[in-house]
């Protein structure tokens, strides 16, 4: 079966998605794991982030195309363990290209399936809506993890969009579960900040990690030195809060293996 595949995804923009797709990403390749992340969002902001470079050697876009293949443009960064198959601003072609075209949802997948049993984890970043490419990433996923901040806006929004991953599961890919939302820029003096957070906590009982990942300025320099926070500061709260997130991230994917193996048995 291979590695397990991980969307980071959220209709709403700059939630952290990216942020935590990195960063968590890395924490677990410094673990040991092997890591690829698909960059599946036309800002490009996975590969810009993590310092690399296609050039002409193509993009997730060009594997899609069929004209190059997906195990060609696997690129290393800066962290051992962790790779990239990159993006650029051509793969808001796709939209285009394939929006009207039968099984339009598993173009993805398709190429992802290809590579999987290469890595222990293969995270793909989506781009802000619920539109295309996050139902491609999703249709191609064991997992979803949702970021949120604990603002208005992302609780007001936040239900449709859970909505929408019901339907995907229910109607495209029946494996896909919500291994969670992560509370990210999270201010725990902002009374605003632990109202939001009490709502989360009782709709959606036992989805939210009990890592909360903190408004820290760390984490938005590191990307322009093409660096995780944990590279760039490893003793600084972000850094904190990602190694805490992995240690999470891996018992809770543990506990829903057990669960559906359980299941599977009654
Ligand atoms: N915990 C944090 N502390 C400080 N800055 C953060 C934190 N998380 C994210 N940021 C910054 O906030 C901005 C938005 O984060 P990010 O790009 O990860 O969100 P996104 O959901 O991927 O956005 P988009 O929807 O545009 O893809 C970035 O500039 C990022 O560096
Ligand atoms: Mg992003």
């Amino acid at each position: 079966m291979g590695g397990l595949v991980v969307s980071f995804a959220n209709q709403k923009g700059g939630v952290g998605k990216t942020t935590l797709a990195i960063n968590l990403g890395s924490a677990l390749a410094m673990s040991d794991f092997k890591v690829l992340i698909v960059d599946f969002d036309p800002q490009a902001h996975i590969t810009v982030g993590l310092e690399v470079s296609p050039e002409d050697k193509g993009t997730i876009y060009h594997a899609i195309l069929g004209e190059r293949d997906i195990k060609e443009i696997i690129f290393p960064t800066k962290v051992e363990n962790l790779f990239v198959v990159p993006a650029n601003e051509d793969l808001a072609g796709f939209e285009v290209e394939f929006f009207d075209k039968s099984e339009n949802q598993f173009i993805l997948k398709k190429e992802i399936d290809k590579i999987r049993d290469r890595f222990d984890f293969i995270f793909i970043d989506c781009p802000p809506s619920i539109g295309i490419y996050t139902v491609n990433a999703l249709c191609a996923s064991d997992y979803v993890i949702i970021p949120v901040l604990a603002d208005f806006f992302s609780l007001e929004g936040f239900s449709k969009f859970f909505k929408a991953v019901e339907e995907i599961r229910e109607g495209l890919n029946p494996k896909l579960e919500i291994l969670g939302i992560v509370i990210n820029m999270y201010d725990k003096r902002a009374k605003l900040t632990r109202e939001v957070e009490e709502e989360f906590l009782k709709y959606f009982p036992g989805k939210v990690f009990g890592v909360r990942v903190p408004k820290n300025v760390k984490i938005a320099e590191a990307p322009s030195f093409g660096l995780p926070v944990l590279l760039y500061k490893p003793s600084s709260p972000g850094s904190d809060a990602f190694s805490s997130l992995a240690e999470e991230f891996l018992e809770r994917i543990k506990q829903y293996k057990e669960e559906k193996e359980s299941a599977s048995k009654n």
